[in-house]
């Protein structure tokens, strides 16, 4: 393997053989990301998680740390696994990264309720007839067109510089007739008549973990294809926090991780433009929701002061900017719309899951919740609407859990536990052997676990139980099914860690929940709608968070799982000029705690951490 260059050293990533040239030593994980190369990191690189394991083949490394030696096992090291975050390459070196589970097949839930609405958008297409430029008639081609919009009522005093370009080919190409898309009052595309399929708009809901797009005819208002994909930044780290604090220890990470979800998302546009008979440069508008640190690292913005106390944004102003100016493959001249964020923690797309789930319009006491790595939870009361977010972890993720895993075929996704006999009966995603566990089933397992006595309200695993054993250290686990040789080469187990793990994700929603309706002056039972959003909340069991305390004990039909309510907010901000006035002001109305800041909160925290209340 020869090096890069003089003073430059190799290193290759097998099996995809991608590889990346480095001046001086460089941290396997950061050599990997750089190749773009897609490396698990739940912990975002700190040494926590165990889950960036590489094995290196050849080259020289920094010696083994006391992380590897507590994260690895005695096997493990034996056979040359390193922990990528962990280990230094000082020169050519050959990296074996071992099998990720099967991304593709992972259930990405983009499917929600659209709202009926009257498409107004924001750009409107035009055919336009004009008289030919001949001797007697030597306006420019310009001036040619916005004149002859004029007439027909369209008034038009910009346009794109791109737009203006392709303008004087598109009037000969078609023989003098054109379609015109005008924005406000810009030209922004010109293309000859009849060439080119209805003007379409892309709505894209950019989650921390997966990124939801929405093909819409901007006409009608229709949703015309829609696909989920995971989000790329994942190797960066597994929720948001990591993330900016891979920003914070490496400035090129900002460009890195906006890179790389852009060339996802230009992807899947051109994938979805193939598979309905259209291209990229029909797309005519597009409209982005996201978390708070989504948006900024998306957008490039310093993300510095969201990392830090008191975790400010760098705007929370609605913005639009030319989707070439950020690399979006789509019509040249096109606006990419940002709705503003609320906060540093809460962003644009709760702002669009209230205005799509209605909550901002309820008339009684609504929660609005959006559970993921991070939660973010608004009350709505006759007096105003207050958010707030709480860390609940990569856990729904299934990370940080022994045998977690995401929500893919195989994962164990419903646990019952006979109350008589203790016997556990699982359910996997698409009914296939089961190979670890995803959000659901964990929450599932823990409930019912709680619910026929295998743990009390501590939290403590109870020794003795039918299918209870001691794992490691003498800890009691739970065997939820047994290694068969095949696909599940170990036990699958709820570990006392496990259940840990849960209690702060379930005592940080409930926490946050408290403070809200304490701040309110309202007791749990006068919470008349709860609306629960986004990919988890739509598989979790209601009836288990109820019993594991994550949400108040209210009767089950006051719980609804609207999906994936932020895409639909994203839609109908993307066609209606009226839904985006509308979620401006809400964004601007809704009020923000910082639960941190809450002299109760750890008292609050200690108590939601309780299970069953
Ligand atoms: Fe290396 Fe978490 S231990 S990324």
């Amino acid at each position: 393997m020869a090096g890069g260059g003089e003073g430059t050293f190799q290193v290759v990533f097998q099996p995809s053989g991608k590889r990346g040239s480095y001046r001086g030593p460089v941290r396997l994980l950061d050599a990997a990301r750089r190749a773009g190369v897609g490396l698990e990191s739940v912990c975002g690189g700190v040494g926590d998680c165990g889950r960036c394991k590489v094995m290196v083949t050849s080259g020289p490394t920094s010696h083994l740390t006391s992380i590897e030696e507590a994260l690895l096992s005695a096997e493990e090291i034996a056979q040359g696994y390193r922990l990528a975050c962990c280990t230094r390459v000082y020169g050519d070196a050959e990296v074996f990264v071992p099998p990720a589970p099967k991304l593709d097949a992972q259930r990405l839930q983009v499917e929600s309720k659209e709202m009926a609405l009257e498409a107004e958008p924001p750009v409107r297409e035009y055919e336009v007839e004009l008289p030919e430029a001949t001797l007697a008639d030597m306006r420019s081609d310009l001036g040619r067109l916005c004149d002859t919009l004029a007439g027909q009522g369209a008034q038009a005093d910009a346009v794109d510089y791109t737009a203006l370009k392709a303008t004087s080919a598109a009037l000969r190409e078609g023989q003098w007739s054109v379609q015109v898309a005008i924005r406000g009052r810009e030209i922004v595309a010109v293309s000859p008549t009849g060439r080119a399929s209805a003007g379409l708009g892309m709505a894209v809901d950019l989650g921390t973990t997966k990124i939801a797009l929405y093909l819409v005819d901007l006409g009608t208002g229709k949703t015309v294809d829609m696909r989920g994909i995971q989000n790329p930044q994942i190797p960066f780290g597994e929720d948001v926090v990591s993330r900016l604090q891979t920003i914070m220890e490496d400035e090129e990470a900002l460009g890195l991780q906006s890179a790389a979800v852009l060339k996802a998302i230009n992807k899947e546009i051109a994938r979805m433009c193939r598979r309905n008979g259209t291209t990229p440069q029909r797309i005519l508008e597009a409209t982005i929701v996201g978390n708070t640190a989504m948006h900024h690292i998306l957008l490039r913005l310093p993300t510095r002061q969201l990392a830090l106390f008191p975790f400010v944004p760098a705007t929370d102003r609605p913005l639009e900017v030319k989707a070439r100016e950020l690399g979006l493959a789509i019509s040249p001249g096109a606006y990419i719309y940002f709705l503003p964020p609320v906060a540093g923690f809460v962003g644009s797309d709760h702002v669009a899951m209230l205005l799509a789930t209605g909550v901002y319009r309820h008339q009684g006491n609504a929660l609005g919740i959006d559970i993921g790595t991070n939660t973010e939870i608004a009350l709505k009361t006759p007096g105003g609407i207050t958010a707030c977010s709480t860390a609940s972890g990569p856990a729904f993720e299934g990370a940080r859990i022994k045998c977690g895993m995401r929500a893919s075929p195989g994962a164990v996704e419903r646990v019952a536990i006979d109350e008589g006999d203790l016997t556990v009966d699982i359910k996997t995603i698409a009914d296939e052997a089961p190979v670890g566990i995803c959000g659901s089933g964990i929450v599932d397992a823990i409930a019912e676990m709680l619910r026929v006595g295998l743990i009390d309200e501590r939290g403590r695993i109870i020794p003795g139980g039918r299918g209870v054993r001691l794992g490691p250290a003498a800890r009691p686990e739970l065997v939820l099914a047994a290694a068969d040789g095949g696909r599940c080469p170990q036990d699958i187990v709820i570990t006392q860690r496990d259940v840990a793990e849960v209690q702060l994700a379930k005592g940080a929603i409930r926490t946050g929940t408290d403070i809200l309706l304490g701040r309110a002056g309202l007791a749990a039972g006068d919470i008349d709608r709860v609306v629960i959003a986004g990919a988890f909340g739509s598989y979790i069991s209601p009836a288990a968070t109820v019993e594991l305390g994550m949400f108040p004990r209210l009767p089950l039909e006051r719980f609804e799982q609207v999906g994936n309510a932020a895409g639909a907010g994203a839609r109908a901000v993307l066609v209606s000029t009226r839904e985006r006035s509308r979620a401006e002001q809400l964004a601007a109305e809704v009020g923000y705690i910082e639960l941190a800041a809450e002299p109760d909160f750890h008292r609050q925290f200690a108590l939601g951490m309780r299970f069953g209340r």
